[in-house]
């Protein structure tokens, strides 16, 4: 992440500043020991509670904090599942589970406690106080590993950006870190400034000066992809929870390398590779950044730049991990965010569900799950598969296949002997599905053509037909 900006006030990592402020190698290296708090409104309280989701389980949420914690380079030392039947405002927890809580804290030695919630910038003062230790809730944490995982240029500046949004909005009295950072820049601030109005303007200016670098490289993008568009292929993208597989199926059927891990968020930008399906048709494919559930507002629009893609995308591949117990609830919530990049979730002439991870299932639930898969109406059918041991593969691309031809016309045409110019063209431009040519040396060309390319072929070959 860039140093300028190192999370600042509470989200900022001890490991971090240790390594900034102690100049003590060892001290710098050792990794943060985090403790991680899920402090979850027991069902009858969430009843109340908008915008928490009862849905999901206890464990299944506390094991998704611990995967985003450990998406960072740090080391667990505990977690804690905390029922709570209320939010206080002072603390969000109780007094007694604050006491408690705090002298865990203390035995395992954590250095940051990094809390499942959205904490006010009060709470999470008042925590840090009561814990001695540093606090991040949810939103820093997800900030924390966006900075880390950001691997374009765009990337880079959307999640600077909604860092800066996130501490504007908790720009407190005890925040030293800018005047720190600031330190020679002492005719910033003019008489009668207060510190926080500085800090304040100081951060606007940050980000207006990234909003016009966005729009620079947006511009550039925008070029790009038009280029792309060129291209005869249709795109295909794969969305999905965060951990559903989208990496693994994506170097599975593409054979490419990409960053794979057993890591939260492996993939933050979009990654494109060319796919060939079973009858010779080329596809663009696009892995793209994972979901997950709660995603802060402020973090949906400042990623829908990278999943621009899907808006665009001819086919979108949802892959699920289908063994994963909260398999509903994931998928729910992708839905919502698809939603939200104005994809129509119910058109299923474009959206394939992928159901992943069929492997971890004992036999006979596997084929009960394949049966249901099929039995689902042409449209909607779902495809089971394994991206890890290849199973059920080959179906999937063959719908993927049959998807895309669906909407694409298919021309016949005749070149005249020699005409490689035309020829090249029709390469260039057009599926090439078909080629014959008779003793005269004419060449019969049957191609597939994006719908909005069709005019274009026809202006081009006058004699081609549908
Ligand atoms: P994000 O980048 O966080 O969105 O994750 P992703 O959806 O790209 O998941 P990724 O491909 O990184 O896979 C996550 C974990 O699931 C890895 O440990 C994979 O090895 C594992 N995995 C993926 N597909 C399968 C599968 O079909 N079967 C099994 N058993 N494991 C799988």
């Amino acid at each position: 992440m860039n140093e300028n900006l190192a999370p600042l006030s509470g989200a900022s990592l001890p490991r971090q500043e240790a390594r900034r402020e102690a100049g003590d190698p060892k001290r710098g290296s050792a990794k943060t020991r985090v403790l991680v708090i899920g402090p979850y409104l027991t069902d009858k309280a969430a009843a109340y509670a908008p915008g928490d989701l009862p849905l999901r389980s206890r464990e299944a949420r506390m094991d998704e904090a611990v995967g985003l914690a450990g998406a960072i380079d740090v080391e667990i030392v505990g977690q804690e599942i905390v029922a709570l039947t209320q939010i206080r405002p002072a603390t969000y927890l109780g007094k007694g589970k604050v006491e408690e809580l705090a002298e865990k804290i203390r035995e395992a030695e954590a250095e940051l406690v990094a809390v499942d919630c959205a904490l006010s910038p009060v709470q999470q003062r008042n925590l840090e106080k009561a814990f001695g230790a540093k606090v991040i809730d949810r939103t820093g944490l997800i900030l924390e590993i966006f900075g880390e995982r950001a691997r374009t240029a765009e990337g880079a500046l959307q999640v600077e950006l909604a860092h800066l949004t996130y501490q504007k909005s908790r720009l407190v009295r005890s925040w030293t870190h800018l005047e720190r950072q600031r330190g020679g820049f002492g005719f910033l601030g003019g008489p009668g400034e207060t510190q926080i109005e500085t800090d304040r303007r100081l951060i606007q200016e940050r980000m207006n000066r990234i909003e016009r670098d966005l729009e620079t490289v947006k511009k550039t993008r925008g070029l790009h992809r038009k280029s792309r568009r060129d291209v005869p292929f249709p795109i295909v993208a794969l969305v999905g929870y965060t951990n559903a597989g989208k990496s693994t199926l994506f170097n599975r059927l593409t054979k490419a390398e990409v960053f794979a891990k057993d890591l939260l968020f492996a993939t933050l930008d979009p990654t494109l590779r060319g796919l060939k399906l079973p009858h010779g048709g080329k596809v663009i494919l696009s892995d793209t950044v994972g979901f997950i559930s709660d995603l802060p507002h402020m973090l949906v629009s400042a990623f829908r730049a990278t999943l621009e893609e899907v808006q665009e995308a001819d086919v979108i591949l949802h892959v699920r991990d289908i063994a994963h117990e909260d398999a509903e609830a994931q998928s729910a919530d992708v839905e919502k965010i698809l939603g939200e990049l104005d994809v129509d979730i119910h058109d299923h002439s474009r959206l394939i569900e992928v159901w992943n991870k069929i492997d971890l299932l004992p036999v006979e639930e596997r084929e009960r799950l394949k049966a249901r898969a099929a039995r689902r109406a042409e449209d909607e059918r779902a495809y089971a598969v394994s991206a890890i041991s290849g199973e059920g593969l080959d179906e999937l691309l063959a719908a993927i296949e049959a998807r895309l031809a669906r909407g694409r016309p298919v021309l016949s045409l005749r070149l005249d002997a020699g005409d490689g110019e035309g020829q090249a063209w029709l390469y260039a431009h057009t599926e090439v599905l078909s080629r014959q040519s008779d003793e005269d040396g004419h060449a019969f060309f049957d191609v597939r053509v994006a719908p909005e390319q069709q005019d274009r072929v026809l202006r081009r070959f006058p004699g081609a037909t549908a």
